[in-house]
């Protein structure tokens, strides 16, 4: 929230900005329809993330943020007339309003949002903590900020991304993150002091899977990339070291092997991606 809202606008038309109605989307990607943010809207919203909160015991809630086309709330008088009223600047602000309510509500309730990075702009929510996926800039100024972080930049943590430029490589969203790159990422960037670095909480590895139809494809775009990330988020950097992460990961590929795990092999006949 507030976009990817596309499915819940087609049933709660109030939801949405124009008023039109929507049928839920077929495709993948961004698309401009964005939640109204109303007062309706945000109890609306409110109201699921208590269910969300029923369901889940743990103390982040991701809200996401990102992705959030602001057309719509260009255009529309209604929006208009409510960033005004609220003495906002911009769109952008607005889109930082709502998150601050969503903070508030979920701080009420003991918990703490997380957000993908585009929820810096506009200001970040007091209680927010930033998962950083367009670079770790975001990240950086979150840290610097004094506020929690998760670094999962799209350069080293989208597994989803092709794992090498081979004709014969499994389809990925593009990209080539290869096995590597994956292993020589480090989520405490050297920008931060030691206090700013306490806030790097961690790292997180995503497969979106737009490109991928089965289980086994899953398991080949993680496997083993997934242990790659496993050591970034346990090593310290000092200890790592990447001839010895493969030396371990071909007696890995024996345990894979074992429990049926489609990875993709390290030594792979010429020819084979
Ligand atoms: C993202 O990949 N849109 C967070």
């Amino acid at each position: 929230m507030p976009g990817h809202a596309q499915a819940a606008i087609a049933a709660y038309p109030e939801l949405g900005v124009t008023g039109q109605p929507l049928e839920v989307w077929t495709q993948w990607g961004v698309n401009p329809n964005i939640f109204n943010p109303s007062e309706k809207t945000i109890l609306f919203l409110q109201n699921v993330l208590t269910e969300v909160l029923e369901l889940f015991p743990g103390k982040f809630i991701h809200v996401g943020g990102d992705e959030a086309i602001k057309d719509e709330w260009k255009a529309s008088p209604e929006v208009q007339a409510r960033i005004k009223e609220l003495g906002l600047k911009d769109e952008r602000e607005m889109q930082s309003y709502f998150t601050h309510r969503m903070d508030a509500f979920l701080a009420a309730k003991g918990r703490r949002l997380f957000g993908w990075d585009e929820i810096l702009e506009g200001g970040l929510a007091p209680g927010a903590t930033v998962m950083s996926w367009r670079g770790i800039e975001g990240g950086i100024t979150a840290a610097k900020a004094g506020h929690d972080v998760v670094m999962s930049p799209t350069t080293n943590a989208y597994l989803d991304y092709a794992q090498s430029q081979d004709p014969g490589e499994l389809p990925g969203i593009g990209g080539n993150l290869p096995l590597d790159v994956v292993y020589g990422f480090e989520p405490v960037p050297a920008a931060l002091t030691a206090e700013e670095a306490r806030h790097i909480l961690g790292a997180q590895a995503n497969i979106w899977t737009e490109y991928i139809a089965s289980l086994g494809h899953i398991e080949y775009m993680a496997f083993p990339r997934l242990a790659a990330m496993a050591e970034v988020g346990w090593t310290a950097p000092g200890r790592k070291n990447y001839d010895d992460f493969v030396a371990r990961i071909l007696v890995h590929e024996q345990r894979l092997q074992s429990t049926g795990v489609n990875y993709r092999a390290i030594k792979r006949p010429p020819g084979k991606a």
